[in-house]
């Protein structure tokens, strides 16, 4: 299934390897990094390289710098927490082209790291600039994409510079994405169950419609569940509701119908009458919401019932949210589904910043198959769409 070049196709000895990673980790006002499982999950590669006695040169995007240089976006903080996982010296770059770091690529011996300053300091980045592409193609002999996270963005970094670096080689967590998030929707095991929330059903729109051809139910939950229970002529009361988009979830919920999907969505709420972490959950008796309230959270049968549809589950792929989980008292739908994935031993992928931030809270992160290090990348592959950075690698 997985047909491009990997790393352990290529040569990569005495020879000078640009790796783009991913390293867009959250970072503190201290300019401390708060959550580096990115770095982590690029170590498997980083290291085969290194001891592939590659001249390594790692690249990354930090933020949205939109082009011009900012200390706040700087990638220097990842160095030395880079060396200290790797137990060997990770040297910073001052910039990412220019003479100064073509000067520091041909110091590089064998097995040295080098890591650059964020590429988005330069406009020709996220604008794939031939010019900018040419000049960090110029710093290397091999290319590796690692950066599963920013495969769905035609940069200079993911689509620009393999362009003109063969051979174009994909890493160790570019694949493992790949082949997770492959597997489960090109051959499942079944029953194949999706869970998708979130806020928006405009946000999702495609990656429900791609999955309604491959699943067997759906689990629909968060803001996006009262646009749809409108369709279904719920009253909603002052519940998040896409009015735009009414007639979109009914044609949906039609699709889901005629392909045999069953589409489920919730049957009680926890709601509140304003927004608000400090507001008191209130349970509704069944679907109907107050005129008053809003719901914020599936309620209690909900959660019973979409557990039991994941317990009895093979194949589970999870993105978004099921409440507003970041206020404690309407987090328990979405930690439901995280404990049902857990005790359940099904293919698990989780996709999505949002659910893997739950999941994290849980402290069940092991128990899960996969949880994808791509936000909007998972989101783009679950809605089968080509992703840019995987095109752009040589084949095998
Ligand atoms: C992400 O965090 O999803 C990736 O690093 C891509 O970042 P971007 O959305 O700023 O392109």
């Amino acid at each position: 299934m997985f047909n491009k070049l990997t790393i352990d196709d290529i040569e990569v000895s005495g020879k000078r390897v640009f790796c783009r990673v991913d390293f867009n980790v959250p970072l503190d006002e201290n300019g401390a990094i708060t959550d580096d499982t990115r770095i982590r999950a690029a170590l498997p590669t980083i290291r085969k390289l290194v001891d592939s006695n590659a001249k390594l040169i790692l690249a990354s995007h930090l933020g949205r710098p939109k082009g011009e240089a900012n200390p706040k976006y700087s990638l220097a903080p990842v160095a030395p927490h880079l060396s200290e996982l790797l137990g060997r010296p990770v040297a910073m770059a001052p910039d990412c082209i220019g003479p100064q770091v073509e000067g520091l690529v041909s110091a590089l011996n064998d097995g040295d790291v080098l890591l650059l300053e964020n590429l988005r300091f330069h406009i020709g980045e996220e604008k794939n600039h031939e010019d900018f592409a040419r000049q960090l193609a110029a710093l290397c002999d091999v290319y590796v994409n690692d950066a599963f996270g920013t495969a769905h963005r035609a940069h200079a970094s993911t689509a620009g510079v393999p362009a003109l670096v063969r051979p174009a080689a994909a890493g160790y967590l570019m694949q493992k994405e790949l082949q997770y998030l492959g597997q489960a929707l090109a051959e499942p095991q079944r029953p194949f169950v999706a869970v998708i929330g979130g806020a928006k059903v405009s946000d999702k729109i495609l990656v429900i419609e791609n999955l309604l051809g491959k699943v067997d139910t759906l689990l629909i939950g968060g803001g996006m569940a009262y646009t749809f229970l409108r369709a279904r002529g719920v009253a909603t009361g002052k519940s998040l509701v896409e009015e735009d988009r009414v007639e979109l979830a009914a044609e949906l919920l039609a699709k889901a119908q005629q392909r045999g999907v069953e589409l489920m969505l919730p049957e009680d709420h926890l709601m509140a009458d304003s927004f608000s972490a400090e507001a008191t959950p209130v349970a509704s008796d069944g679907v109907t919401i107050d005129d008053s309230l809003m719901a914020l959270d599936i309620g209690p049968k909900t959660r019973e019932r979409y557990a039991r549809v994941i317990t009895g589950a093979r194949t589970v792929v999870w993105n978004g949210p099921m409440g507003v989980f970041e206020f404690n008292a309407f987090a328990e739908g979405t930690l439901a589904i995280a404990r049902a994935l857990a005790e359940t031993d099904c293919l698990s992928i989780i996709g999505g910043g949002d659910s893997v931030a739950a999941v994290n809270k849980t402290g069940l992160q092991d128990k899960m198959t996969h949880i994808s290090t791509g936000g909007g990348a998972s989101l783009e592959f679950l809605e089968g769409k080509q992703l840019p950075g995987v095109v752009a690698l040589s084949d095998r």
